[in-house]
């Protein structure tokens, strides 16, 4: 049976794609994450999982020795932009020296297609969104400074090894086993803890700003067909939801969603 590797499968995006993967289609699950921000709970149950992190290039060359994977879907990473020029060297040993361990594998093992998942902010400040996928990228934090190496890393491995590589890359995904614990990330996640602990949202400025924001599932179709249509090998894919929100109007909807009254916390 042919293999997928998921890193990052007990988070919100590697854990929802794992379980489609072993729902719909015949191909087995292998999974690598060290649970730092995801939960063994978000795991299917037929996946065959590791835990251990990234930066460990033994274990991880176990793993393909063992498993001849033939796809890697690469979600693990500390998703947290606006903390990571505090966090420096945690941001590029977390999601750059670990990334680079897995395209090294990936490489010497001949893996035949190596998904991506990248992100907006390596456009940085430079453009008004629509982001279009010619724009130059022009990070201006850490993580985003990761992203984009790992970016040209792959196209480097590409173009010497053959490396078949797609880059996604997802903006503002929320849903069914996203972590709300973690203040530094996604601002309905945010907002989710704050309303399950009784406290006020919190908004920055007027609330006026503009936002759009995706279901994780609707995540799903397109990280697949990105591993098994040819037109996508060496290409990128920025990957969201393209109506637009106030930040006001999120939280109102969040609010009703979860029936919280918030003038009861007042
Ligand atoms: N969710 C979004 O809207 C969004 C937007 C832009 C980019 N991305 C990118 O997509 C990927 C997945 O995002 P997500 O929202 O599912 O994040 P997530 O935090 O829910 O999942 C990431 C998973 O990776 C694991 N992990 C982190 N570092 C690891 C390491 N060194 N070794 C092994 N496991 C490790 C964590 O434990 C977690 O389970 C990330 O790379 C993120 O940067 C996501």
């Amino acid at each position: 049976m042919n293999k997928v590797l998921i890193t990052g499968v007990a988070g919100l995006l590697g854990s929802r794609l794992a379980s489609w993967i072993i729902e719909n289609t015949n191909y087995e699950v292998i999974g690598i994450d060290d649970l730092s921000g995801g939960y063994t709970e978000n795991i299917h149950n037929k996946v065959k999982f590791y835990k251990f992190n990234l930066n460990n290039l033994e274990a991880l060359k176990g793993v393909f020795e063992k498993e001849k994977i033939s796809i890697v879907y690469h979600f693990a990473a500390y998703a947290a932009e606006g903390l990571s020029p505090f966090i420096r060297k945690y941001n590029y040993d977390n999601n750059l020296i670990t990334s680079t361990n897995l395209i090294t594998c990936s490489i010497q093992y001949n893996v035949s297609r190596f998904i991506f998942a990248s992100s907006m902010s390596v456009y940085g400040d430079k453009y008004k969104p629509p982001f279009s996928e010619d724009m130059k990228q022009a990070p201006i934090d850490p993580y985003a400074v990761a992203k984009y190496a790992v970016e040209m890393d792959l196209e480097i491995a590409f173009k010497q090894h053959g490396l078949n590589y797609t880059i996604v890359r997802p903006h503002n995904f929320y849903g069914i086993n996203q972590n709300i614990w973690d203040k530094y990330r996604n601002v309905l996640g945010i907002w989710m803890y704050q309303l399950l602990n009784k406290q006020n949202p919190t908004i920055f400025g007027d609330g006026s700003q503009i936002r759009a924001f995706s279901y994780v599932d609707d995540s799903i179709i397109p990280f697949w067909n990105a591993s098994q249509k040819d037109n996508c090998i060496g290409e990128i894919i920025n990957l969201g939801g393209i109506k637009e929100y106030t930040i006001n109007d999120a939280c109102d909807a969040l609010i009703n969603v979860t029936g919280q009254n918030l003038n009861q916390y007042i």
